[in-house]
């Protein structure tokens, strides 16, 4: 091996030892525990949610993962609403500063309006159960990171054996569901993002 390889080689390794601390992050939250969110709530670093919480919330989020364990290793499923719970005190906060100024909008829209339609169906007949899931029903999030979003595998689950079956939507109703639940990931086009 060359000696300019080997250098290379070690300056890679340094590079990944820093990536990989485990120490708390920027964000006062450990590489761990923002992998949890990203994976539950799809709330990567860049996303508003995690950005609008305030240091005071965010050391609660932290606080959860740390006293929580218990809870985390018997019930996932009430952890997360421990955890959402916190996460939605930052979506409140920006709907409230919203609406002061745009009065009969509740909300800011989604920075991509085509996801818009599909998170309209998603609010009021799927999120209940499947924003980030239940003890039986898989997560959007879980969902869109699988890449199971297609208009067939939707169609198909709704069609029988589904706990709300029949639900009865249309081609275009499902692909719009489709195109929403696919854009529940960190990426830049991503329906997390409202305009602000
Ligand atoms: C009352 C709760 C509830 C509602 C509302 C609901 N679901 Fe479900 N869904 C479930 C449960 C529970 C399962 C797991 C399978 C089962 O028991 O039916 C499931 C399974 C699924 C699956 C299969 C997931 C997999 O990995 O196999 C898809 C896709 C799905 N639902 C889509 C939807 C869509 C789209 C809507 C809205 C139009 C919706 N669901 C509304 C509870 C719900």
């Amino acid at each position: 091996m060359s000696l300019k390889r080997g250098v290379a080689i070690v300056h890679a390794a340094f590079v990944a030892l820093l990536l990989w601390s485990p120490g708390v992050h920027a964000q006062g939250l450990t590489r761990e525990e923002l992998s949890y969110l990203e994976e539950e709530f799809g709330t990567c670093l860049k996303s508003p949610t995690l950005n609008l919480l305030t240091p005071q919330e965010r050391a609660r989020l932290h606080d959860i993962f740390v006293f929580d364990k218990e809870w985390s290793r018997a019930y996932p499923y009430i952890f997360n609403v421990r955890l959402f719970g916190v996460l939605d005190t930052a979506n409140i906060r920006q709907c409230q500063e919203w609406s002061r100024e745009h009065s009969g909008s509740p909300c800011p829209p989604l920075a991509d309006p085509a996801h818009q339609a599909g998170k309209n169906i998603a609010d009021f007949q799927c999120n209940a159960c499947h924003l980030f899931g239940t003890p039986d029903a898989p997560g959007f999030f879980r969902l869109a990171r699988a890449g199971n979003t297609s208009v067939e595998f939707l169609s198909q689950s709704l069609a029988s054996g589904h706990q709300m079956s029949p639900i009865h939507l249309t081609t275009e109703e499902l692909s719009a569901l489709s195109h929403y639940i696919a854009s529940l990931t960190c990426g830049a086009k991503s329906a997390l993002n409202p305009t602000r």
